[in-house]
């Protein structure tokens, strides 16, 4: 097989890869997928051009990385595919509409007890300026850490949890209000502030601003304390790549080494996409 057509699109000196010239709205042989893999994992970040894919395209290409699965909040789901979260300012296909969705640092889904492996987003209508999407390496944030902060981590955990945010996107208006019994479904969960990842066996930070409530068995005042450290270290230019969206952009994240978090854009534009996830294991 021809070598993919690569280019680095940022100075971050892991994320934010673009392939260029590939056609991923058929069928791929198993080198390909394996070959692809391989660079999701080196880089976290992909970014292939120019896909004008399907839904069914997009989920049967999801899917060669792993099973699927679908969102909690229902009304944001593609009608006719409910593995496709839709995100549109438009309410584009018949899902609701949502503004500057995702726009707080986040991994998906971490207040559930299996996190997503990752993410995979087609942004097919995207407005012509801003809107853009930040990554943060935290396999890299990591690494960089104190060694004495690195040795005080080993071993601690972190609740997580959806409630907390959920209510904040209500009273911000982007997202519908949910019923009392849906919003008892979103528990507590706990994962390690430090997870290896499956695949690569690297260390990553594993606490985001979106949905880690508390450090486990810390005080509200040490906890609050080491998060904002935490947060503010991430944060850093050195360890973010700003993904520019062009029209047909699919992207790859791996949602368990990298957080992301969505900017403001003129919303008098349509941008509208639909994300895959692939499902993941249990953070350790
Ligand atoms: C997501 C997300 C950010 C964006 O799809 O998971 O957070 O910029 N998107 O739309
Ligand atoms: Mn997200």
């Amino acid at each position: 097989m021809a070598p993919l057509d690569i280019t680095t699109e940022s100075n971050q000196r892991t994320l934010g890869v673009r392939i260029d010239g590939m056609d991923l709205t058929g069928p791929l042989g198993d080198d390909v997928v394996a070959e692809i893999r391989n660079l999701w994992m080196r880089h976290a970040v992909i970014v292939f051009s120019d896909q004008d894919i399907t839904p069914d395209q997009h989920l049967a290409f999801a899917r060669r990385f792993g099973a699927l699965q679908s969102h909690t909040v229902t009304d944001i789901l593609h009608p006719d595919y409910p593995e496709l979260l839709v995100l549109s300012n438009r309410g584009r296909g018949g899902a609701k509409p949502i503004n500057n969705g995702g726009a707080y640092w986040h991994s998906d889904i971490t207040y559930e007890v299996e996190p997503p492996m990752g993410s995979i987003l087609h942004g097919f209508i995207v407005p012509p300026a801003d809107g853009d999407t930040l990554y943060v390496d935290m396999t890299a944030a990591y690494e960089f850490l104190d060694e004495d902060l690195k040795v005080k981590l080993d071993g601690v955990q972190a609740v997580h949890t959806y409630r907390h945010r959920y209510e904040l996107m209500v009273e911000a208006g982007v997202r519908p209000p949910q019923p009392d019994e849906k919003m008892a479904e979103w528990g507590d969960v706990l994962h390690p502030v430090v997870r290896t990842h499956p695949e690569t066996g690297q260390k990553a930070l594993f606490v985001n601003e979106g949905f880690t409530a508390r450090i486990d068995g810390w005080s509200d005042d040490e906890s609050r304390r080491l998060l904002s450290r935490l947060y503010q270290h991430c944060m850093e230019d050195r360890f973010i790549y700003r993904h520019q969206w062009r029209s047909n952009d699919l992207v790859m994240w791996d949602n368990r080494c990298t957080m992301h978090c969505a900017t403001p854009y003129d919303l008098s534009h349509e941008r509208s996409m639909h994300r895959a996830t692939i499902r993941g294991n249990l953070p350790v």
